[in-house]
């Protein structure tokens, strides 16, 4: 199997001599500098077959450093893309210096000159900047070209009866086990977690593994859980089961309140993580992620739809999720969506917590919470909200389409500086913006052609990541689906970094299962499929059989359509196959599941692993039609909150 990412790792291994011609180096200092009020120097720099190399030499001022080569690209514009940040190399002498480098493909862009090297000491908030103004020569061997996607290593067809029994409705099948583990991390029995509060992942004294300690609240995974329970809570029948769901919505809506009204909050709304009795964490942590307060606003207008749907009094949600003008202490959802509001345009951490910039990510989530705020606000009899929350809605979806980058043909995960070596600009948080953000509008949405082409380039690229997709098909023969990660130059491994050391996780494996039935929902719905240039190595990937061509529409029903769908589906169960191969015989998911070995790793019973197969099975019981699905699993009610 051969991946399009390949040429360009190989690029990245090969730096000094390729085929044969030199790669030159340009020295600018070989020691510190001297004088005490410079922090930062580049030490040197080349770029050489389509790599860009540098190393800096930086103080240790603090602990926390984000450290920028900004340049000019090949049309001799200097554009959000145009810089790459290095990452720590080691210490030098006492410690008080540090090497910072950088070895990074980014011949799609290219570099004419080197602007300046900014250094951004974080805890202390200061920022030191070395102006440089040097041109740059291409050395060494050619730089790659993009490469096309490669040719499919298996052509599944339609849903598996493994997969559907996997998923059954039945005491010891995997999403039963996901709904009860789910529901042993919602109110944690854990001494002095607070009402409503979501534990990320036990890791406290009282369960087995300490290491990575996730035993917080993040307000992203606390959402995307309360999610869930917001759709069994939609679908249940039984009055015992549904109350138990409504009032944990309702502790979670006032556990949200209790956050925005901490007085230790460092950065506004966005602060991501707080202890499970609800106080904030105000250790060093990327932060502000503004996508949370737009996921947490989501959720809770979703319960309140039908909490009010079900008989619920207006006076009620006002009260207790959505009215934070007349109740602060108890209803945080138009705090949230006004914080949305005048925040979108700033840059956050993202959803990895990883890199402060702008992301497609959040400013999907941000963009369903102000669309479905503006209406829900005006169902609440608020006018002025829902101007403003319209306002921001129009303003940011003008900025979606810089996501879509016409030379790497991908949507980008961010618009801006790549941490260090993360240069393919691929990453799952793309389809999980999809998955959660899509407002159901028709912007952005499954079946839009640069989501399906970026979904292509993502999955592929993780073919020559990782050793374990070598293994295509599982003990019985059937195809298991490309085991999907956060992004291919992932180092986190669960537990810190490692070089070659990101694994495949089962909610990004589980992302994709979702979007490919998502999309088939969508087909079925429009009726029809119609191709574009973009959109037609995703379908020649993923369902070759049916051969579709870009400027033919495919009637829903008709053989070629029904093939399409096929295979998408067919690839939606090889990907929850992989989930399924690489689940332990409990059923419990970790976070990951080993680049090599595929036994689990990082954080043990992780909430929103859980999550993510329940909301997969839910799309692809949709697709199926089965509308009895998501009620069953809700109808079997909560069994209790016990630490395992
Ligand atoms: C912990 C974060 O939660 C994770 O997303 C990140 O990759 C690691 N720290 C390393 O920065
Ligand atoms: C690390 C992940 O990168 C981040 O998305 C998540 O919120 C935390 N772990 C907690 O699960």
């Amino acid at each position: 199997m051969k991946g399009f990412l390949a040429s360009a790792v190989s690029g990245l291994a090969l730096a000094g001599f390729v085929s044969g011609q030199a790669c030159q180096t340009t020295t600018l200092t070989s020691s510190v500098p001297t004088n005490s009020s410079t922090k930062l120097a580049l030490a040197s720099y080349s770029y050489c077959g389509g790599t860009l190399n540098a190393t800096a030499y930086i103080a240790n001022v603090d602990y926390n450093k984000v450290v920028s080569l900004y340049y000019t690209n090949a049309q001799g514009q200097s554009t959000p893309l145009s810089v790459v940040n290095l990452g720590y190399s080691s210490g030098i002498g006492n410690g008080s210096w540090e090497l910072w480098s950088t070895s990074t493909p980014i011949y799609i862009d290219g570099i004419t000159k080197l602007l300046n090297l900014t250094y951004q000491a974080t805890d202390v908030g200061k920022t030191y900047v070395q102006t440089l103004n040097l041109p740059v020569n291409a050395t060494g061997g050619p730089a790659p070209t993009l490469p096309s996607p490669p040719a499919p290593y298996a052509t599944p067809k339609g849903f598996g009866s493994d997969i559907t029994s996997w998923l059954s409705v039945n005491i010891g099948s995997e999403s039963e086990t996901a709904f009860q583990r789910m529901f042993l991390n919602i109110n944690p029995a854990i001494p002095g977690a607070a009402e409503g509060v979501v534990v990320a992942a036990r890791s406290g004294p009282s369960y087995i593994q300490t290491n990575p300690d996730y035993e917080y609240n993040w307000v992203r995974d606390a959402s995307l859980t309360m999610d869930v329970v917001q759709s069994l809570y939609s679908a249940a029948t039984k009055a015992k089961a549904k109350t138990a769901y409504q009032n944990i919505l309702f502790e979670y809506a006032a556990a949200r309140a209790t956050e925005q009204n901490d007085p230790g909050l460092q950065t506004g709304l966005g602060e991501p993580k707080f202890y499970l009795n609800n106080t904030i964490f105000t250790g060093p942590w990327g932060r502000p992620q503004n996508d949370g307060p737009a996921t947490s606003a989501i959720t809770l207008m979703e319960f309140a739809t039908s909490y009010l749907a079900n008989g619920g009094s207006i006076d009620t949600v006002k009260q207790k999720i959505y009215d934070s003008a007349t109740f602060p202490a108890s209803a945080p959802v138009m705090k949230d969506l006004l914080f949305v509001a005048s925040n979108w345009s700033s840059p956050s951490f993202d959803l990895w917590e990883e890199e402060e910039s702008d992301h497609f990510y959040t400013r999907m989530v941000q963009r369903r919470a102000l669309v479905l705020g503006a209406a829900f606000a005006t169902k609440m009899g608020d006018s002025a909200t829902s101007a403003t929350l319209s306002t921001a809605a129009t303003a940011l979806s003008a900025t979606l389409a810089q996501f879509w980058d016409p030379n790497r043909e991908i949507l980008l995960y961010e618009y801006g500086p790549v941490l260090n070596g993360k240069s393919s600009y691929l990453d799952t948080a793309v389809v999980l913006g999809v998955i959660h953000g899509y407002a159901g509008d028709g912007v952005y949405s499954y079946t839009n052609d640069q989501v399906l082409l970026t979904a292509l380039r993502l999955a592929t690229s993780f073919i020559d990541v990782y050793a374990i997709a070598n293994t295509t098909t599982d003990s019985a023969g059937l195809t298991l689906g490309i085991p999907i990660g956060r992004y291919p130059e992932d180092v986190y491994n669960g537990t810190g970094t490692q070089t070659n050391g990101g694994n495949p996780w089962y909610l990004c494996t589980a992302a994709l299962a979702q979007l490919f039935y998502s999309v088939s929902t969508e087909y079925a719905d429009a009726g029809s499929i119609s191709l574009t240039n973009i959109s037609k190595p995703f379908f020649d990937y993923f369902a070759p059989a049916a051969g579709l061509q870009v400027g033919q529409t495919y009637t829903y029903g008709s053989r070629k359509y029904n093939q399409a769908i096929g295979g998408l589906n067919g690839w939606g169960d090889a990907f929850l196959r992989t989930v399924k191969h690489y689940t332990p015989a409990d059923g419990y998911l970790s976070e990951e599941y080993n680049r090599n070995t595929g036994v689990p790793q990082g954080a043990g019973d992780l909430t929103w692993s859980y999550a993510s197969v329940l909301t997969a099975a839910f799309a692809r019981a949709e697709v199926r039609g089965q509308k009895g699905y998501v009620r069953g699993l809700a109808d079997l009610g909560v069994v209790g909150n016990t630490v395992a």
